[in-house]
């Protein structure tokens, strides 16, 4: 059902990295030679990953997103004793590098781009890495924008990566539509003005954290409806 505070949206905005390309997708297709190391490592790259560009944010080191991918990679293969195998790291990168879609993006963002609005994606990742994932799931025709902090030198939950898209779409951040899985960039985008729409693919806790959420979803498939585009 359509929701009230939806009703005059201008734009849909996604993160990138686990709310349309799946982040676990890499590891899972290194099944065979992960073993029961598969998920731990997962987890605990993008959990270095993430904590890499908070960290590198506050000390005023940005480097960009490839980089920070590799090094939470490389923490996390020494801190579960598989960093000696070259080609397993380097088949982990490459499958990173263009990472697979959630099932029902493209079905979405066709949906959302058939009722007139305006459609982007705005994430850490470095463009190149964006333009690999959007390409191999074919949705570039569907996006209007592909905008990356790469100009900015800082990362989310910075403001200033918020109004980059606000600048960039030219639209109202009231009227901007902002889905992410990642409860501490809804968050952030909450604080600085977007109507957030949490996508919990995970069944979190909602984070303790400043930022209001208008709505939760487990998935991508109920935006049109909340948005009342069919
Ligand atoms: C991104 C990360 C936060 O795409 O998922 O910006």
């Amino acid at each position: 059902m359509a929701n009230d505070q939806l009703s005059d949206i201008g734009a849909c905005v996604f993160d990138a990295y686990g709310t349309l390309f799946d982040v676990a997708a890499a590891a899972a297709h290194c099944k065979d030679d992960l073993g029961d190391k598969m998920a731990p490592l997962a987890a605990m790259w993008r959990d270095k990953q993430l904590s890499y560009t908070w960290l590198r944010s506050l000390m005023g080191e940005y480097v960009d997103f490839w980089r920070v991918t590799q090094d939470g990679l490389d923490y996390s293969l020494a801190a579960l004793g598989i960093d000696g195998e070259p080609a397993l790291r380097q088949k982990l990168l490459d499958l990173y590098f263009k990472l697979d879609a959630y099932g029902e993006v493209k079905d979405v963002l066709t949906a959302l781009k058939g009722a007139g609005l305006k459609t982007a994606i705005l994430s850490n990742g470095a463009p190149a890495m964006l333009k690999a994932a959007v390409d191999n799931a074919n949705i570039g025709g569907l996006l209007d924008d592909v905008l990356s902090v790469e100009d900015l030198g800082i990362y989310k939950p910075h403001p200033s990566v918020y109004q980059l898209a606000v600048d960039r779409l030219g639209v109202a951040a009231e009227r901007i539509c902002f889905m992410s899985s990642n409860a501490w960039d809804a968050a952030g985008a909450g604080t600085f003005g977007f109507k957030v729409v949490w996508v919990n693919r995970f069944k979190q806790p909602p984070e303790r954290l400043p930022g209001a959420i208008v709505t939760e979803i487990d998935s991508l498939r109920s935006l049109p409806g909340l948005l009342g585009v069919s």
